[in-house]
C-alpha cells in the first residue's frame, strides 16, 4: 500500500483520469452521485484485498474495495511478528467480538477477535501458513459438485503454473496467479526445513520459515526425528500435512505479509483502475433490478464506520459484480440486514425478508485449542523478553535496524498435526476428511503464550481439535448494523469434540515425554499426565479458547441443494449481481489454519469472475 493516505481527484469516479489508485480516508470523500464501478468488493480483507487485485489486471476494469478498518500501516503491532499476539483483541485493529457463552466452555464468553483494518484478519493473525490436507479439498469438491475445488485443481492457485493447460481460466491469467512467493530467510541454512517442489516462489503473497533460532527447536526436530507416533514431517504443506515440522508463516523479511501489504503493494497500488476507501462501513446490500425473474443486488448501502447508526447512509452501485468480502461474521451480518436469511427469524427481528437463504449465519464452525504449558531446564525461553521491558526494547531497537533477531517470527516455530487410533473413537464417528487429515494440532512455542509468571522458563503446546463436529450461528440481536452480531461457535459442543482434545491432551504428554525431553521438560505447570476424564474435561472447559478459524456462514453447496448460501461458482443462491468471497464460503472447516484456503478460494474465485464477463 502506498506510504500516504491519497486523497486526490475525488472525481475520477466520475471521469477525471489521475495516474493512481485512491485510498479514500472516509465514505463522504466519494462523489454523492452517479457512482459506479464494474465491480465493488465490500471488505478490504484477506479475501477482498486478492480480488482488488486480480479484478484490475485488466485497465479496463475498475474496482472499488470499501473497508470498515483503518489502514494497516505504522501499526507496530501487527507488523512486528512476535507482537502478533498484542494486535488483538480489544485493539483499535478488531471488531472487538464477545462469543455468546458457550456451554461447552463452561457457560464462558470468550473474546472473538476479527481484522478491524486493511488487510483483514490478514493484518492481525499469528501468520501460521497451513494449507490443510488434500482430503479437505476434495471434499470441498465432493459437497459442491465442482472438481474445480479439488487439491489437484487448486494446487495452480496455491504455488505451481501450468498444470492444467486445458483450463481457459488458467490459461488466461497467464501464469501470474499463484497466492505464494516463499523466500527463505536469508540467514538460515533452510535444507531439511521444507520440500522446495510443493512451493511457489513467484507469487504475491510471502511464506518462509524461522528466521531466528530458539531453545527448543533442537529438542521438538530431534524428539520427532525419534519419533514412531510424532514423526517429523518436512513439509506439513505437501497435502499432507501428519507429523511435526517447521512452521511456514506469511512474513516478508521479518515483516508481517498481510493481503494489504502484498495484493495491495505500491506496484499494484498505482492502477488507475483500483480504488479503496477506508473507515466505511456497509449496512445493507440493496436490490438493483432484476433479470429472469430473479433479484439483482448490485447496490450497497454503506455509512462512515466513525459516526455510528445515525451516520447518513450513501449508495455505490456495481456495474457488473457486487462480491461480499466481509468475513465469517461480517458476510452473515450484513446479508441478515439486508433481509437475506431466515424469513422467520427476520420478521420476528423487524427486519423485512427479501430473499429466502435460512443457511445464512447458519453452521458456523472453529476450532478449539487448550494450552499446556511445562517449566524446562533453560535459560534459553522467550519468557525474559516477555516479561522485562528492558529486554523488548533491545529486541526491538535490533529489529528496527535489521530485521533480525527474536521478534522476526511468530510464535510458534514447530506445527504438528495427529490423529488419533482409528480404534479409539469406541461408539463415536471418526469426523476427519480422510485417513490423511489430523484430528489434533500441536503448537509448539518456547515460552508462556501470555503472560510469564515473574520467574522460570517455560515450554508450551497449544493443542486444538482440527476436526469438529459442533456448528453454531451467526444471529442478529437488533436492526442497527453497527450493533455486533450474536456469535455462538458452539465450542466443543459435541461429544466426539471434547473426546478428541481430551485424547489429544493426553497425546502431549506422551510427546514429551520422548527421550529427548528427558533433563528439559521439568514440571508440569497446567495438568497432571494422570489426571482422570472428568478432570482434564473440567481443564478443558475452563481454560480452552477459540482458534479464531471461524468458517462455513455463507457456505457452498451443491446447485440446486436444499441448503447452503453460495453455489459453486459461489455466487448467492436465487440471486442475481451478488458473490461472496471470503472463509465463510468453505462448507467444512479444514484441518489448518484458515487464511492459506482463504488466499486460494480467492485466486480460483478471481478467474471465475473474470470468466463470467
Ligand atoms: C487473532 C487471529 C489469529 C489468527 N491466526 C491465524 C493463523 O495463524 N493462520 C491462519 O491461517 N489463520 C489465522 N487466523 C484466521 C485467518 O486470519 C482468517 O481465516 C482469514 O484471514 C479470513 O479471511 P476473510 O477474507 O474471510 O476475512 P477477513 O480477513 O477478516 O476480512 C474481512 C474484512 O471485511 C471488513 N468488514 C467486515 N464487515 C464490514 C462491513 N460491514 N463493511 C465494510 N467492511 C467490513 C473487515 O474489517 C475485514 O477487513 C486468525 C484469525 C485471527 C482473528
Ligand atoms: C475496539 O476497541 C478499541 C479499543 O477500545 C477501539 O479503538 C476500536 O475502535 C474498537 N473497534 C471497533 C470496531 O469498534
Ligand atoms: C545445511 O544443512 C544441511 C542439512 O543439515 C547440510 O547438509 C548442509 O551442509 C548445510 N549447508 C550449509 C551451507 O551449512
Ligand atoms: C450445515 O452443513 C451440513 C453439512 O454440509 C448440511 O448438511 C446442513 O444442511 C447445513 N445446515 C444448514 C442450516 O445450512
Ligand atoms: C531486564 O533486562 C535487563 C537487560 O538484560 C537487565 O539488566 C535487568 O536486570 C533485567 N531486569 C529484571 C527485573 O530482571
Ligand atoms: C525505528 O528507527 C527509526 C529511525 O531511527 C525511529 O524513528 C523509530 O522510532 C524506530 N521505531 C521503533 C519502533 O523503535
Ligand atoms: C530486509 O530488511 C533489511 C533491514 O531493513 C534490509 O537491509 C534488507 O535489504 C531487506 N532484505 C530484503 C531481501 O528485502
Ligand atoms: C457410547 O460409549 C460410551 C462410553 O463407552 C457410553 O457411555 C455410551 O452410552 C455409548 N453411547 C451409545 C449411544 O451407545
Ligand atoms: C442483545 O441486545 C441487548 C439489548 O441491546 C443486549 O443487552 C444484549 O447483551 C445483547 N445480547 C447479546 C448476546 O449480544
Ligand atoms: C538441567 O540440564 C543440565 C544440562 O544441561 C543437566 O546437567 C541437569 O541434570 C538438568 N537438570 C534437571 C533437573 O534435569
Ligand atoms: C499433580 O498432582 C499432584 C498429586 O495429586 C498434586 O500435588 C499437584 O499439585 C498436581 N500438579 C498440577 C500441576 O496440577
Amino acid at each position: 500500500m502506498n506510504s500516504k493516505l491519497r486523497n486526490i481527484c475525488v472525481a475520477l469516479v466520475v471521469g477525471c483520469t489521475v495516474s493512481y489508485g485512491l485510498i479514500l480516508s472516509q465514505a463522504t470523500d466519494l462523489p454523492k452521485s452517479n457512482l459506479e464501478f464494474d465491480f465493488i468488493i465490500v471488505g478490504g480483507g484477506t479475501a477482498g484485498n486478492v480480488l482488488g487485485n486480480r479484478l484490475t489486471e485488466n485497465k479496463h476494469t475498475s474496482v472499488l474495495v470499501l473497508e470498515a478498518g483503518g489502514s494497516n500501516e505504522d501499526v507496530l503491532n501487527i507488523i512486528v511478528p512476535f507482537f502478533a499476539t498484542r494486535a488483538t483483541p480489544n485493539t483499535p485493529q478488531d471488531w472487538n467480538y464477545t462469543t455468546a457463552p458457550q456451554t461447552g466452555l463452561a457457560g464462558r464468553s470468550v473474546p472473538y477477535p476479527r481484522g478491524f483494518v486493511l488487510g483483514g484478519s490478514s493484518s492481525v493473525n499469528g501468520m501460521a501458513y497451513t494449507r490443510g490436507s488434500k482430503e479437505d479439498y476434495d471434499r470441498f469438491a465432493h459437497v459442491s459438485g465442482d472438481q474445480g475445488w479439488s487439491w489437484n485443481r487448486l494446487i495452480p492457485y496455491m504455488r505451481k503454473v501450468g498444470l492444467f493447460k486445458t483450463d481457459v481460466h488458467v490459461i488466461s491469467a497467464k501464469n501470474t496467479f499463484q497466492n505464494e512467493r516463499f523466500s527463505p530467510p536469508t540467514d538460515r541454512n533452510t535444507t531439511e526445513r521444507f520440500n522446495p517442489a510443493v512451493h511457489g516462489f513467484n507469487g504475491i503473497n510471502t511464506v518462509s520459515l524461522p528466521g531466528f533460532p530458539r531453545g527448543s527447536d533442537t529438542v521438538v526436530i530431534k524428539a520427532a526425528s525419534e519419533s514412531r507416533e510424532f514423526p517429523f514431517n518436512i513439509d506439513t504443506n505437501s497435502g499432507n500435512p501428519l507429523g511435526i515440522g517447521w512452521t511456514q508463516s506469511t512474513i516478508k523479511n521479518g515483516s508481517r505479509s498481510s493481503s494489504a501489504t502484498s495484493y495491495l503493494a505500491p506496484q499494484f497500488m498505482s492502477r488507475p483502475n483500483l480504488h479503496i476507501m477506508l473507515n466505511t462501513m456497509a449496512t445493507r446490500v440493496v436490490q438493483s433490478g432484476s433479470k429472469n425473474g430473479e433479484p439483482e443486488f448490485q447496490t450497497v448501502e454503506y455509512a462512515a464506520r466513525s459516526g455510528g447508526s445515525n451516520s447518513p447512509r450513501f449508495r455505490a452501485t456495481a456495474k457488473k459484480e457486487l462480491i461480499l468480502s466481509t468475513g465469517a461474521i461480517g458476510t452473515p451480518h450484513l446479508l441478515l440486514h439486508s433481509g437475506i436469511g431466515d424469513p422467520q427469524s427476520l420478521t420476528s427481528l423487524g427486519i423485512t425478508p427479501v430473499h429466502n437463504l435460512p443457511s445464512v449465519g447458519r453452521n458456523l464452525t472453529d476450532h478449539t485449542l487448550v494450552r499446556i504449558s511445562w517449566q524446562v531446564n533453560s535459560t534459553d525461553t522467550f519468557d525474559e523478553s516477555e516479561r522485562n521491558a528492558t529486554v523488548t526494547a533491545e529486541e526491538l531497537n535490533r529489529w528496527n535496524i535489521t530485521k533480525t533477531g527474536p521478534l522476526v517470527d511468530a510464535l510458534t516455530n514447530q506445527i504438528g498435526w495427529q490423529r488419533l487410533p482409528k480404534d479409539s473413537f469406541g461408539n463415536l464417528t471418526d469426523p476427519s476428511a480422510g485417513p490423511y487429515s489430523p484430528h489434533y494440532e500441536f503448537l509448539i512455542t518456547n515460552g508462556i503464550v501470555g503472560t510469564p509468571p515473574s520467574t522460570g522458563n517455560y515450554f508450551t503446546i497449544s493443542v486444538a481439535v482440527v476436526s469438529p463436529t459442533a456448528r453454531g450461528a451467526v444471529t442478529l440481536n437488533s436492526t442497527n448494523p453497527f450493533d455486533p452480531p450474536v456469535i455462538d461457535p458452539n465450542m466443543l459442543g459435541e461429544k466426539v469434540d471434547i473426546f478428541i482434545l481430551r485424547e489429544a491432551v493426553r497425546k502431549i504428554q506422551q510427546f514429551v515425554s520422548e527421550p529427548a525431553f528427558t533433563g528439559y521438560i521439568l514440571a508440569p505447570i497446567s495438568i497432571n499426565a494422570t489426571a482422570s476424564d472428568a478432570e482434564l474435561d473440567a481443564f478443558i472447559r475452563s481454560n480452552a479458547a477459540p482458534g479464531f478459524h471461524p468458517v462455513s456462514t455463507a457456505a457452498m453447496s451443491a446447485r440446486g441443494a436444499k441448503h447452503g448460501v453460495v453455489d459453486p461458482d459461489l455466487t448467492v443462491k436465487g440471486v442475481r449481481g451478488l458473490r461472496v468471497v471470503d472463509a465463510s464460503v468453505l462448507p467444512f472447516i479444514p484441518g489448518a489454519h484458515t487464511q492459506a484456503a482463504t488466499y486460494t478460494f480467492a485466486e480460483r474465485a478471481a478467474d471465475l469472475i473474470k470468466a463470467s464477463h
